[in-house]
């Protein structure tokens, strides 16, 4: 039954990806720059690649009540990825692409003397966010508008920045991933939450899944090593890179 629960919301996400992509992909590019490959897009692509793997569309706004489906801890259980976080009280947490901020308020709960600042590109999420705060009288959570390229977070100040299924669509990964090694402090971590591409029988599209192997290739690529690998949750890996 949670099975089936499942494949209905994937298939529901898969029809708002095909609409999200038609709309966002007006210009097929076919040649190099330094950094990314462009091809043909395959249906839940943005036909730009980073290291042999195709960056998947941004999920839009309309998918806000996927993320705070009800069926979510359930699913993912995603109280033992905030505990696992192990986090002090006074922990300075990114929590990169928040979207509704459903991990964001959730860490800000654990964090009494901490701070969290709740990083999304979309306006419309922004909103949400801010609305949320205000009507909980959250202390904790700090709106930030980041760009495709960076989370304009300040420089040396981030213990931890998390992306809870958000890697997979960043459009300039290696342009985020050299922000966030300067939003970071010496010792901090990016956690990385993927669902898993080893498994063929995780009911999510290919593009919203990754491989460790790969995640390693792009991480290792922009100055980041794995320091912790986590099997624990149902359907996602838990990574944590630290710089080298
Ligand atoms: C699938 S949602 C996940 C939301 C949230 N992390 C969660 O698990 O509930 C992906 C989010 O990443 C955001 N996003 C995509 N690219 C981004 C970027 N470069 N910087 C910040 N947020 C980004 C999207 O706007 C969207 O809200």
């Amino acid at each position: 039954m949670l099975c089936m629960k499942i494949y209905f919301r994937f298939f529901a996400l898969g029809l708002m990806c095909i609409f999200q992509s038609a709309a966002a992909n007006t210009s097929i590019k076919h040649f190099s720059d330094t950094i990314y490959t462009y091809q043909k897009k395959s249906y839940d692509g943005i036909g730009k690649y980073y290291l042999g793997r195709e960056i998947s569309y941004v999920m839009g706004a309309a998918g806000s009540d996927w993320l705070e489906r009800d069926t979510r801890q359930e699913e993912e259980n995603t109280k033992l990825a905030i505990q696992k976080m192990n986090l002090p009280k006074n922990a300075v947490v990114a929590d990169i692409g928040a979207g509704t901020g459903y991990y964001s308020f959730k860490i800000a709960a654990k964090i009494p003397k901490g701070k969290v600042y709740a990083v999304d590109v979309q306006d419309e999420l922004l909103y949400f966010l801010a609305q949320k705060k205000q009507a909980i009288r959250d202390t904790v959570v700090s709106v930030i508008k980041g760009s495709e390229k960076s989370p304009n977070l300040p420089a040396n100040s981030i213990d931890l920045a998390i992306m809870v299924d958000v890697y997979h669509e960043l459009e300039y990964p290696h342009e985020m991933l050299q922000s966030l090694k300067t939003a970071l402090k010496k010792d901090g971590k990016i956690l990385l939450i993927e669902y898993r591409g080893e498994d063929p029988t995780i009911p999510i599209k290919a593009l919203h899944k990754t491989t460790v192997e790969q995640l390693k290739k792009e991480l290792g690529a922009n100055g980041f090593e794995l320091s912790y690998r986590g099997d624990f949750l149902p359907i996602q890996h838990f990574l944590l890179f630290g710089k080298k």
